[in-house]
Formats: C-alpha cells, sequence, structure tokens
C-alpha cells in the first residue's frame, strides 16, 4: 500500500499525554538492551554521548541514563507538550538532571545549532539512538542528514521503527493484535503509523541517497525495521 504521511510533531495535549501514558516497556528496554550489546559489556560504563531523536515524553532517554551509568543523554523533540512532558518526568526523577537534558528542537537542525548540539567541528555524539521517529517525517532525508549533523566520527547509529504493512487489512490485524487494549485515540495514532512507516527497501533506499551504507537495516518480528552500524 501507498505511504500515508501523519503530521509530523505530536503537538496536541491529549495526543502527548496519552502517548506519554502508554506502556511501551518492552520495546523501550529491548532497544536500550540491544544498544548494550553493540556497544559491548566494556561501553556501557564508558562515558558515552548519547542523544535520542525524537525523544517524545523521554521514556527511552529515561532508560538509557539508567542503563548506562556514565553516559550523558541528550533528548530532542520539536512538540512543544513533548518536551514538557519529558522535563516532568525529570523532576520525578531528580537523579537523572546530571545526565540528562531535554530540548525542543525541530528537524531539519538548523547547522548553527547543530554545531552547539554536537559540541562544536569535529565533535559530536557517539551514539545517536531513534526510536518511532522516522515514520512521522515527511521527508526521510531529514533524518540522516542530523545524524549526519550530530554524529561523531565512528559514532554507532541505532534506530527503530515501524514498518509498513501491505495493505489496510494487515493493519487493521495489528492494531488489533498489538493495540486492542489502548485508548481509542493511542490506537487510531497507531494504525496511522503503521501507514505512515517506510518498508524495508524504502529505507535501503534512503540510505543509499544518503551515503551510509554503514547502516544496516533489518526487519524484526511482525511490524519493527532496526537500522544499525558505526558511522565511518
Ligand atoms: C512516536 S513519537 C516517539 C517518541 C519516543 N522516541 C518513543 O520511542 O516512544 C515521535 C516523536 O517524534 C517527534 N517528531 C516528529 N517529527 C519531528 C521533527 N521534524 N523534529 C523533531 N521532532 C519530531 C514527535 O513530536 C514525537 O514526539
Amino acid at each position: 500500500m501507498e505511504r500515508i504521511c501523519e503530521p509530523e510533531l505530536m503537538e496536541g495535549l491529549a495526543q502527548a499525554q496519552a502517548y506519554g501514558a502508554a506502556d511501551f516497556s518492552g520495546p523501550d528496554q529491548a532497544l536500550v538492551e540491544r544498544l548494550a550489546e553493540l556497544v559491548g559489556p566494556a561501553g556501557v560504563g564508558q562515558p558515552l554521548r548519547i542523544v535520542d531523536l525524537g525523544c517524545g515524553p523521554g521514556n527511552i532517554s529515561f532508560r538509557l541514563v539508567a542503563h548506562f551509568p556514565q553516559a550523558q543523554v541528550l533528548g530532542l523533540d520539536g512538540s512543544a507538550a513533548m518536551v514538557d512532558l519529558a522535563a516532568q518526568g525529570l523532576e520525578r526523577h531528580p537523579h537523572g538532571r546530571l545526565r540528562l537534558t531535554f530540548r525542543q528542537a525541530l528537524l531539519p537542525l538548523d547547522p548553527g545549532l547543530a554545531e552547539q548540539l554536537a559540541g562544536g567541528v569535529g565533535a559530536g555524539f557517539g551514539v545517536v539512538v531513534s526510536n518511532s521517529l522516522l515514520h512521522h517525517l515527511h521527508q526521510p532525508q531529514v533524518l540522516w542528514r542530523t545524524v549526519r549533523q550530530l554524529a561523531s566520527p565512528g559514532a554507532l547509529v541505532l534506530m527503530r521503527d515501524l514498518r509498513r504493512p501491505p495493505n489496510p487489512e494487515a493493519v487493521r490485524q495489528l492494531v488489533q493484535r498489538h493495540a486492542s487494549g489502548a485508548p481509542e485515540l493511542l490506537q487510531r495514532d497507531y494504525g496511522h503509523s503503521l501507514a505512515a512507516a517506510f518498508t524495508l527497501a524504502e529505507v535501503q533506499d534512503q540510505l543509499r541517497e544518503a551515503a551510509l551504507p554503514q547502516l544496516e537495516v533489518r526487519e524484526l518480528d511482525d511490524r519493527y525495521l532496526e537500522i544499525a552500524g558505526w558511522l565511518g
């Protein structure tokens, strides 16, 4: 089926709150553990600089500071409602404040801001993480350009997102299988997200166009794509 874009930012307060209240603990923790596997046991305790693109209410950013005890984590999102929710979470977990920062920033990043966030020319984040951002972007190259702007040389990139099912009936079945217990608003958003997602072949094309051959895409279970690799 053809891709149907959804609005990029999750700006509505009700939408952000419903998303923030939802339980994504399984996939969120799986992403963090996959990152730990990729950096290896010696890397987990290193002072990594991690950026979480499209961090939403910070659900993954909070898990990253908990799992990587020396890491500095920056969560970026273009939605003020999402960044406010993330900041409220920080108030409930003040210990995270020293190593976790949230900032409202719309992708594509202004080059001056990107350089400032990266910490200057040639600096950057050693780990770039993103979960469920790509399918929101109307122009997917925005994500790959942002990776180039923020990643340090040799950085590890790990992203997960939904993949688009072949037809509306498959969308309906996935919503039924994975979100039937969720509030109606979330079920609706989930169906829209599946329809807005990319296929494996489309992401491979994006990476070719972005000249990022180091990143590999693979399908995970019945609904996800994972994109991972170390930049040269
Ligand atoms: C589905 S949520 C994912 C949140 C979180 N990463 C997670 O995995 O639960 C996607 C987030 O991307 C943000 N987003 C979408 N387009 C964006 C853009 N162009 N710039 C910055 N943030 C964007 C939305 O506001 C939203 O908070």
